[in-house]
């Protein structure tokens, strides 16, 4: 069976509020460790969020080994999350990853036939999105094209930079990021997603490269007591939930 075929299976919203609601971050936790194979399913729900063209510009460095783990903990500004969680994972965006993933979509599709629609996305149409040149010359060039193409109709407003590419890259990582905290709330775990952190101290502790960027780094495990600090709090109103 196919995705086209697949039928859409019986879903419990009840089920899904439980577990959006009970998410919390944690910055305290018992220590017990998180089962492998527990762990491993989360990381691959984590990796079904959707993703800019299926391009998946995102890595997930699990770090359990108590050396490098404390090192992380401090590069994570000591804080308590950090200390007190059996596992630390830095969830990484990788804006240059587009590349060499369009290839690999191609080389893995997961049906016999690659139709001729795909191979013309991912050969011609997404380098030209995606491919910023050497300086950031071509996206510059997109961009005055765009300019003047978009007095007329609508035109894509980016990516047009190596910065820009950044944001590319970050938007889809962090959805995977928040499937992985449901996804360890549905199993009982939980959560901390931390910015609070030297990013050149993590990068340097686990080797990535320089376009590579820290989006998040998740403290994950049991919640322990007094693991939650305040009551949660959102904001309502019509500024945040707009009708148009
Ligand atoms: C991108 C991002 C960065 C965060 N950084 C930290 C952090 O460094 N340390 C921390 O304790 N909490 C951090 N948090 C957690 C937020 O403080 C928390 O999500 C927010 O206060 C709402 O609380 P809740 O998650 O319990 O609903 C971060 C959350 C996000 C999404």
């Amino acid at each position: 069976m196919n995705a086209k075929t697949d039928p859409v299976s019986d879903t419990d919203p009840d089920a899904f509020s439980k577990i959006v609601r009970s998410r919390r971050s944690v910055r305290r936790f018992t220590g017990e460790p998180i089962p492998p194979e527990v762990l491993q399913d989360c990381l691959e729900l984590a990796t079904l969020a959707p993703n800019s063209s299926n391009l998946q510009p995102w890595s997930f460095h699990v770090v359990q080994t108590p050396d490098l783990k404390a090192q992380l903990a401090e590069a994570c500004l000591g804080q308590n999350a950090a200390r007190t969680a059996p596992v630390l994972i830095a969830i990484v965006a990788r804006p240059q990853s587009w590349k060499q993933h369009a290839q690999r979509v191609l080389d893995e599709w997961p049906e016999e036939r690659i139709p001729d629609i795909v191979k013309r996305y991912y050969r011609k149409v997404a380098p030209l999105h995606y491919r910023q040149g050497p300086f950031g010359v071509f996206g510059l060039a997109k961009k005055a094209v765009g300019l003047v193409a978009g007095l007329k109709r609508p035109v894509p407003r980016g990516p047009y930079s190596p910065a820009e590419m950044k944001i590319w890259a970050t938007k889809s990582t962090a959805l995977a990021a928040e499937n992985l905290m449901l996804a360890l709330r549905a199993y009982g775990f939980d959560s901390c997603p931390m910015e609070g952190f030297d990013e050149c101290r993590v990068k340097k502790l686990l080797e990535l490269q320089r376009s590579e960027l820290v989006v998040m780094v998740l403290a994950a495990g049991r919640r322990g007591e007094k693991g939650v600090y305040n009551r949660q709090h959102r904001f309502t109103g019509e500024d945040i939930i707009r009708y148009r």
